[in-house]
């Protein structure tokens, strides 16, 4: 068959070149935004009397035609067209006939794809910004019932202090909302428009680029085409978003593993969102967040392809940059249903607060208070303060208790300045309530956070 291109050509294309040179396979992916940004650009070809008001009509028609052809089902999309821009530019000119052919007057691929890929982009930052927000929504809901639900805070995976589960959750809440306000700056950022940017150097043609870009909802129009028709930053920014926040859901899956073991019983996965085992039929396997954490390698994966795919590009437009496209679309696919599935893995779970409490009552996380204590009431310098603590710990530790279960009189024998109202100080939730800097996990501070993370979900 006839390439578009072929005019200087005499041979005709290898079937191997077809499969290879392709990306109407992926690229249909984007027939909306295609169609729409034909249009805009035939009506500002219009406007400016490159078209008449008849050809302008008969694209529109035609242009509609093709996109019920695709939405019904009966558009052939062929490999030999190569792309989908040459696929619907030849079903449109089979339509109405030369018209057809006037379309991409003052118009590239280069710029074409731009705007398509473009577009589709922009939107995603906004749908996965609002998944992101139903997310934080569920989230909220169980962060708000446990404010007062006592679990080991920990670093190094060691029990450090007691916290609430409330404000556990609150930590993710703000890792959301970090990731939306990327998700909406990279939107803000790149609503330029590239079209009529042409092939690199734009067009001889009288066009009006202010005129389409509006026509397409974009803020501007871009200001240097030869940056425009090869800059990529859009599908990078996209991909470093989805990144970073596949980052975050992996933390979280990664402890929502943890926590429905045996070993932490913090929560368990609803039958609908947890796996059996073909071998072993006690088995009730987190399969969702692991997953969730498994996918987040990919999702790195295509960022990787695609700064790989730019570096040392020479200006402008280079066919490398096809292989933009799959990884977006990839980790675009990832994002959404993760999103999904993990709002339904948490609005579905049970919280388990008993075992949540009991899990306090190893490791002595009262220590530190035991230390602030000493500072605060009987003025020993903190340094001072950390080894007497370690003594009453070891103590503990000696008779197999909690350092919260301690009786006074061990205390005072470890150091006499320790008075009786130092058992108050390591009662857990006291430990959990004393820490009331701003930020901080006391149950009163904590419904503060949450307060702050309810308006900003209402104000969206
Ligand atoms: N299919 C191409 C892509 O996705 C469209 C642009 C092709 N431009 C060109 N001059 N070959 O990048």
């Amino acid at each position: 068959m006839k390439k578009m291109w072929s005019g200087r050509f005499s041979a005709s294309a290898s079937n191997l070149l077809d499969q290879f040179n392709a990306s109407i396979m992926y690229d249909r992916k984007l027939y909306r935004e295609d169609i729409e940004g034909s249009l805009a650009h035939a009506q500002m070809l219009e406007k400016q009397g490159i078209l008449t008001q008849n050809e302008l009509k008969q694209i529109q028609e035609g242009l509609t035609r093709v996109k019920n052809e695709i939405e019904s089902g009966t558009f052939e999309w062929n490999i030999s067209d190569e792309d989908l821009h040459m696929g619907i530019e030849k079903r449109l000119t089979q339509i109405i006939g030369d018209a057809g052919k006037k379309l991409h007057t003052a118009r590239s691929r280069n710029d074409q794809v731009a705007v398509d890929f473009r577009r589709f982009v922009l939107r995603k930052n906004l749908e996965i910004a609002e998944l992101m927000k139903l997310l934080m929504q569920e989230i909220l809901v169980v962060a708000q019932k446990h404010t007062e639900t006592l679990l080991p805070g920990m670093t190094h995976l060691q029990h450090a202090q007691p916290i609430n589960f409330g404000f556990h959750l609150g930590a993710y809440l703000s890792m959301f909302k970090r990731d939306i306000e990327r998700f909406e700056s990279s939107y803000t950022r790149n609503n330029v428009s590239p079209l009529g940017c042409a092939a690199l150097a734009g067009t001889p043609h009288n066009i009006d680029r202010e005129y389409s870009a509006e026509l397409l909802g974009f803020d501007s129009v871009s200001v240097n085409c030869l940056d425009t028709v090869s800059d990529r930053d859009f599908a990078l920014e996209i991909l470093f978003n989805i990144s970073t926040m596949m980052m975050h859901i992996s933390r979280l899956s990664e402890e929502l593993v943890l926590w429905s073991s045996y070993e932490f019983g913090f929560i368990e996965l609803s039958d609908e969102y947890s796996t059996g085992s073909s071998i072993m039929p006690q088995k009730k396997n987190p399969d969702v967040p692991e997953l969730l954490r498994g996918k987040t390698g990919r999702v790195y994966g295509s960022l990787m392809g695609l700064l790989t795919v730019m570096k040392g590009l020479p200006l402008a437009y280079n066919k490398d940059t096809q292989e933009d496209k799959e990884g977006v679309f990839d980790a675009v696919e990832t994002a959404e249903i993760s999103l999904e599935i993990l709002k339904e893995a948490i609005k579905t779970m049970q919280v388990k607060p008993k075992n949540m409490d009991t899990a306090c009552k190893v490791g002595h996380l009262s220590a530190t208070d035991l230390a602030d204590y000493l500072v605060e009431k009987c003025d020993i310098p903190f340094r001072e303060a950390h080894f007497i603590t370690g003594k009453a710990v070891a103590k503990s530790e000696e008779l197999g208790i909690d350092l919260s279960e301690i009786e006074l009189k061990y205390l005072k024998e470890i150091d006499e300045r320790i008075a009786d109202d130092v058992l108050d100080f390591l009662v857990l939730e006291n430990s959990m309530n004393a820490r009331q800097s701003q930020g901080g996990t006391a149950t009163q501070r904590t419904k503060e956070q949450l307060v702050y993370f309810k308006k900003y979900l209402q104000e969206k």
